[in-house]
This record gives C-alpha cells, sequence and structure tokens, in this order.
C-alpha cells in the first residue's frame, strides 16, 4: 500500500475498533494522517447476512459500545459504495429472491434498533420507508389523500434513516441525495460536510448522538494532516468537502471486504474548488454535539482539540491580506463554483467569526495555546467591527455611499474602499425597504457586491457577528422583501440573480447558474433551518413558522428538491437532485426547532461584554464616525 493510501488500518472482523487508539497517533504527534483514504477492513463470513465477527467498541457513553457489528458486505461485492439506496435495494432484491425475510429484518433491526432508529425499507417513490410506515402504506386512500404537516414530517424522518451511510456497520453521516431517478450521480452519493449539519443537528435534537459523534470522529480522521508545498495537496487543517465511503473486495479473498473512507478536498470536485467552510462547520457542529448531549468529552479529547487548533492556524495565518476578513476563492462555500464570490465573501466571514467564537470555547487552556487564543480575540474584534461597519447596508447608508467623495488618500479616509457610487445598481434603489437593512455579499477595493445573500445574513444574526439592531433590521427585510426571497419557496440564496454580460463574464457562462437558478438566485430549502434559528433568536419565530408552512405546500409533493428555478421559486431546479438529504434535514430541524425554541441555543452564540468593550472602543475611534461632526480633511493625489 503506498505511503499516500493507507493512513490506518484496523481490521474490524478481527479486533476491537477502538477510537481512542486509532486517533490518538495524532496527539502523540505521528505524522499519520495524511490526505488519503482511510482504510477499515472488515473480514466477511461467507454466508450473506450473517457475520457477526467484528466488535465495535467505542469508549465514552454511548450506545454503540456493547453493539455486535455485522459486517454484511456481501451483498454489495460488486459495488465500491456504501450508498444506502443501493444497499437497501440489494438487500431487497435478496429477500425476494432468497425468501430469508427473518434473517434481513433481524439484522437490519438489530443495527436500527441498536442506534434507536427504525428500519429503513424500499419506498415506492424511490425513497425508502421505516417498518413503522409500512402500517401507513396499509391505510385506505382517503387516508393517505389527507396528507396532514405530520405526515410530511414522518416521510421526511424515513428519508432521512434511509440517506444514512455507514461506516463499518456504524453510522457515520448521511449522502447529498438520494435521488433513484437521476442517472448522473456525480458525487451526490458522497457524504459532504457542509449537507451534514442539519442532519446532524436533526439527529442531536431527536437525542440520535452516535452518528454525530462519529461523523465528528472520522471526519477528524481525514482532516489534511499533513503540510505540504505541493500545489496539487490541501493545506494542513484542511477538511474535505465531502468523502465517499467505498466497500472494496480484498485482493485474493472473495469473502472479505475492507470499507474505504476517501475524501474529497475539492480535488476532484467540478472546478477544483477548496472547501474553506467544511472546517467551519466541523468546529460549529461539534460545539452543538457538546452543548446538546451535555458530553464535553469529545471536545476535551487531545485529537479533537489539535484539530480545532489546526483549522485555526490555517484561518489565523498571516497573509498578503491587509483586512481582518478571510481571503478565499470564488467558490469555496455552499456556492461552491464560479459566482464572483472570491474575496472576502459574507457566508465565510459569518462561518468563520461562528467557529471562532465556538473553538474559543471549547478550546482547553493550556501553556501552548496562549498565542492563538491572543490572535483568536483579536480577529474576532476586529472581523466583527469591519463586517458591522463596512458591510452593512440601509437606506441611510446607500444614500452615504451615492454621495461619496472618491480618491480620499489619507488614514482617515470616509470612503476607505474607494467605492465609486456609480457602482449602486439600479435593482438596490427598488430593493431597499425604507425599514431594514442587509450585510452585503462581498468587500473589496473598489467594490461592493450589493447582492443579498442569504447563508451569510442569517448566520451573521445567529453568530452575532451583526449588532442585535442590524439583526432585526435583517428579518425586517425578510418581512418586507417576503415575495422575493420566499415567494413559493423559502429561500433564495442570493438576490438578484447574475443575468446577461454580467452573467456571461463573472459565470463564465455557466449553463447550471444561468439567471434564476441554482446559485444564481435559486431557491433552497435547506436554507430554512437557518432561517429558523435566526427567527428564533431574535424572538420572531413567526417569521420561520410561516415559510415552513409555504414549504410544507409543495415540497413532499414535489420529493424535496435541492433547489427552485425562477423568480418565484415557482418550478423544481432544472437539475436539481431530488430527495436531497439537506432539503428533508433542513425542514425538519426548523420544525423541530419551532417545537422547542430553546434548543436553538446549542447553535447560537451571544455576544460577550468584552467583545462589545472592544468594539465600542473602536467604532468611537473610527474616522468615519468621529468626522460627521467635524469638518471633513482629506487628501487628494
Ligand atoms: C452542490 C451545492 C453544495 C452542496 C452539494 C451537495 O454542489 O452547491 O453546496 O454541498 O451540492 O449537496
Amino acid at each position: 500500500m503506498a505511503a499516500s493510501e493507507a493512513v490506518l488500518q484496523v481490521v474490524c472482523g478481527s479486533s476491537s475498533y477502538d477510537f481512542h487508539n486509532v486517533t490518538s497517533n495524532k496527539s502523540k504527534g505521528f505524522n499519520t494522517r495524511k490526505r488519503s483514504s482511510v482504510h477499515v477492513q472488515a473480514q466477511i463470513s461467507s454466508r450473506p447476512f450473517r457475520a457477526s465477527k467484528g466488535k465495535h467498541v467505542f469508549h465514552g457513553t454511548n450506545k454503540l459500545e456493547s453493539l455486535v457489528c455485522n459486517c454484511k458486505r456481501v451483498e454489495s461485492v460488486n459495488g465500491d459504495t456504501n450508498n444506502n439506496h443501493e444497499g437497501a435495494q440489494s438487500k431487497l432484491d435478496k429477500i425476494q429472491n432468497s425468501g430469508s425475510l427473518d434473517e434481513i429484518v433481524t439484522d437490519s433491526t438489530q443495527r436500527g434498533e441498536a442506534m434507536g432508529l427504525d428500519v429503513a425499507v424500499k419506498h415506492n417513490n424511490g425513497g425508502f420507508t421505516s417498518k413503522d410506515k409500512l402500517h401507513i402504506d396499509g391505510l385506505s386512500r382517503d387516508s393517505l389523500n389527507k396528507v396532514s404537516e405530520n405526515s410530511i414530517e414522518d416521510e421526511a424522518w424515513d428519508l432521512l434513516r434511509s440517506s444514512i451511510v455507514y461506516y463499518c456497520n456504524n453510522p457515520i453521516g448521511t449522502i447529498a441525495a438520494n435521488d433513484p431517478s437521476s442517472t448522473v450521480i456525480l458525487n451526490y452519493d458522497q457524504v459532504f460536510i457542509r449537507d451534514f449539519v442539519p442532519s446532524g443537528i436533526a439527529c442531536l435534537l431527536k437525542g440520535e448522538y452516535d452518528i454525530v459523534r462519529n461523523f465528528i470522529l472520522h471526519t477528524l480522521q481525514l482532516q489534511s494532516w499533513e503540510k505540504t508545498m505541493d500545489c496539487h495537496s490541501p493545506g494542513q487543517g484542511l477538511m474535505p468537502a465531502s468523502f465517499k465511503v467505498r466497500t472494496i473486495l480484498l485482493d485474493g479473498d472473495d469473502a472479505a471486504t475492507e470499507d474505504v473512507l476517501d475524501p474529497d478536498f475539492g480535488e476532484a470536485a467540478i472546478g477544483r474548488v477548496a472547501p474553506v467552510d467544511s472546517g467551519l462547520w466541523w468546529i460549529i457542529l461539534l460545539r452543538a454535539y457538546g452543548k446538546c448531549t451535555g458530553d464535553l468529552s469529545v471536545q476535551e479529547r487531545v485529537d479533537v482539540q489539535t484539530g480545532i487548533k489546526m483549522i485555526l492556524k490555517l484561518c489565523l495565518a498571516d497573509g498578503f491580506d491587509m483586512f481582518p476578513t478571510l481571503l478565499v476563492t470564488d467558490g469555496s462555500c455552499m456556492i461552491d463554483r464560479r459566482m464572483g464570490i472570491h474575496g472576502h465573501p459574507l457566508e465565510i466571514q459569518a462561518l468563520f467569526y461562528s467557529a471562532l467564537l465556538c473553538a474559543r470555547e471549547m478550546l482547553t487552556p493550556e501553556d501552548g495555546s496562549a498565542d492563538l487564543i491572543r490572535a483568536l480575540n483579536n480577529r474576532l474584534v476586529a472581523l466583527s467591527f469591519h463586517i458591522r461597519e463596512y458591510y452593512w447596508i440601509d437606506m441611510r447608508k446607500v444614500n452615504e455611499i451615492y454621495r461619496y467623495k472618491t480618491e480620499e488618500y489619507s488614514y482617515d479616509a470616509v470612503n476607505k474602499f474607494n467605492i465609486y457610487p456609480e457602482q449602486i445598481p439600479p435593482w438596490l434603489v427598488e430593493f431597499m425597504p425604507s425599514k431594514g437593512g442587509y450585510l452585503i455579499g462581498n468587500l473589496q477595493p473598489a467594490h461592493m457586491d450589493f447582492r443579498f445573500f442569504s447563508l451569510g445574513n442569517l448566520w451573521s444574526i445567529v453568530s452575532s457577528l451583526a449588532t442585535a439592531e442590524q439583526s432585526h433590521a435583517i428579518l425586517d427585510l425578510i418581512e418586507a422583501k417576503w415575495a422575493e426571497l420566499v415567494a413559493d419557496m423559502p429561500f433564495k440564496i442570493c438576490y438578484p440573480a447574475l443575468d446577461g454580460q454580467e452573467w456571461r463574464i463573472i459565470t463564465g457562462s455557466d449553463p447550471k447558474n444561468t439567471p434564476w437558478s441554482y446559485h444564481n438566485g435559486g431557491s433552497w430549502p435547506t436554507l430554512l433551518w437557518q432561517l429558523t434559528v435566526a427567527c428564533i433568536k431574535m424572538n420572531r419565530a413567526d417569521i420561520a413558522s410561516k415559510a415552513v408552512q409555504v414549504a410544507e405546500r409543495r415540497i413532499s409533493k414535489d420529493k424535496w428538491p435541492e433547489y427552485y428555478d425562477t423568480k418565484r421559486a415557482r418550478f423544481i431546479g432544472k437539475q436539481a437532485r431530488l430527495f436531497q438529504t439537506w432539503s428533508i434535514a433542513g425542514y425538519l430541524v426548523a420544525k423541530q426547532l419551532l417545537a422547542n425554541p430553546d434548543a436553538a441555543k446549542f447553535l447560537t452564540n451571544e455576544e460577550d461584554s468584552e467583545l462589545i468593550n472592544a468594539l465600542s472602543c473602536m467604532i468611537s475611534a473610527n474616522p468615519r464616525r468621529r468626522k460627521r461632526g467635524r469638518k471633513k480633511q482629506s487628501f487628494i493625489v
């Protein structure tokens, strides 16, 4: 096995799988984690559905501790995938062929019950349903026609369960989409880090902790560990965009298979984009896990602490950039293809800020980390000042920009970034309500991207990157612009769409990102959960409830699409996957949180007083504010 391939190998068919031992190499300082696959061998019994050799022992207080793992991989011998759909389909085929229903049910039930989940079986829409749902299938047509809110929720749970991906028979994540009608799978059969976040939260809120814990610890194993100068390798600390569980046959033994975790850091992704958001989401989910379960042992582990620090170091590293915002390439987040969001896009900044706060909460004090914590604190203050001050626009600010003087050469210029007022787009004048405002999409020298990016704005509320006043104003704007941002399906990814020459230049004539489609003004149901957290945080849950009701009109009937097209979200996206897991999970999280708003605290960050003090000092020292009352002095070259 090439050095760049195998990181660790655990023969789970014959030995215990000990997370502590597996991961402790890192804490010992061994450089064993490279950017390659993680292998776990599963020695399989030759009898189908009957192997129970491996015993997975997870240290800690989780339910898997005593689970005897059934490494029943024989049904997927040809497949290189652990795709749940294929696995379950293959199982059903076997049921039909062998008639060994009891065996299958017992086997699956053991695994399902150990997780506290229902057992997935094939559903006639191509998705899967639980055994409880089978009962529902027996109901009369009349009662089926009464599509209640609850039945949508039940269906969503069934679909979420069926999207679970197993690694050595343990739940480890959820597949991005489980669309049986799709002929082109691309990488939608993988577990995406960002896509798993709502799935993980839905599980946490339901009391299903193991899958999240497994996800956190296994993705940690995939984190890029080796610092390399090779421009084709990810930098130290980078988390992959996605990973796939491959089940492969071992050479010379057709009864033995090996489970392989195969990460993608963007080197295979369309456009080769680096997933900057993955590590940030990982930190946010880790903190949510601790808050929700009360189990801090995961975040306190040495290897997890090291993982957090590696992400932080990567983000806090010095570069050529002068701003406290994180400088990234285009498509480094949920919008993972060219959309003119290179530079300092809001979404990354909001996640960065949130991850810094979460990390600060979780880092255990130790001698070596004082510098890192100092750097983190400095960055938090500078970042929130920068975003609140320079990204914020409302009617008053647009008017100020409209009258900006340009070409100011001075330390205390008012128009610091030399924004030419001609940049104010005509749509903004219509879009900006008299009450409300938002954070712009991006800020660069002589460039303000005035587009409204939803995730960045919502997460700025959630993380307290925006002030309380700004947060309310963003929600005011959402209410005022309901027809533009929600319309027939929540929630528009950004507003407005790029069109014409602008679309040609900025997207590179991307046929997937045509106006009002996909990332270019498409509507993404997954954003419901972030909207809900933001609304609950600001005590305005009614806005989220209304959006959920809008979604419920169509989302299940439309088979849980990935996104919707057109200005008012009237069509299912042209290339949208159906049964997209994060559309399902996003809806579920929204429902769970609306039913139990207190749980939103697992995800929100409150501003601390130290930060507020530091900020008010900076704001009072800011020339833009200071100068409002005095004569303007500018230096023109
Ligand atoms: C698309 C989305 C990306 C998502 C992936 C998997 O590429 O742009 O945000 O993670 O699909 O669902």
